[in-house]
């Protein structure tokens, strides 16, 4: 092949990665921004199940077989895999955060998922994911145990003085 048209070729091929690359990080921030927008009558639904024991140990067993590797162990969002994924695993640990979301939400995520995120509509059963939601309650809120007398009342006040803790910049 003669040189130049070897050039053009190279040219034409950096060019189009270029412009891929231009495309894929707005569609991230584009992806990143949106809202994981759950429905009002879902965002209400009770967990029609209570945190007791049996539950707890089931769902951190469906927790450890099909979240750990994204979220970890403990729902820090430090899965073996997390690295593997863009948006990141969510820190379900973050109370600030998690206080914002209801248990209808919760559950509505783990039933839609959002990609990287998979569906657990068919994959697991409605107790199931419910059993989800009072395990991913206890990773920010592990006062939550049955057995503890003393549970803390959900703030009411969602205005607590919070420094802006060093956010991971990654
Ligand atoms: C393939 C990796 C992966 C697996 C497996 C996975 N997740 Fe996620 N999860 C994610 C990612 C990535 C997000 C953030 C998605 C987004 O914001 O668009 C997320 C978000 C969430 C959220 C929303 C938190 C918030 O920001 O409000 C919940 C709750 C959640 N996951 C629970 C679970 C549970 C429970 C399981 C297991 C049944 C599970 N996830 C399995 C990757 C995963």
């Amino acid at each position: 092949m003669a040189p130049q048209k070897n050039m053009k070729a190279r040219k034409i091929l950096l060019a189009s990665l270029l412009l891929l690359a231009c495309i894929s990080a707005v569609y991230a921030t584009y992806q990143q921004k949106k809202v994981w927008a759950v429905p009002e009558d879902v965002k209400k639904l009770k967990n029609p199940l209570q945190p007791t024991p049996s539950n707890l140990t089931a769902a951190t067993q469906i927790f450890n077989d099909d979240c750990a590797e994204c979220h970890g162990d403990h729902g820090k969002g430090d899965g073996p895999e997390a690295m593997m994924h863009d948006p990141p695993p969510a820190d379900l640990t973050d109370l600030q955060h998690m206080k914002t979301v209801t248990d209808g939400a919760i559950y509505y995520q783990i039933t839609e998922g959002r990609k990287p995120m998979p569906s657990f509509r068919n994959r697991l059963t409605e107790d199931q994911r419910w059993q989800l939601v009072l395990l991913v309650r206890t990773f920010s809120q592990p006062a939550v145990v049955p057995e503890s007398k003393h549970v803390p009342a959900p703030s009411s006040n969602p205005e607590v003085p919070k420094k802006p803790a060093q956010s991971p910049k990654n």
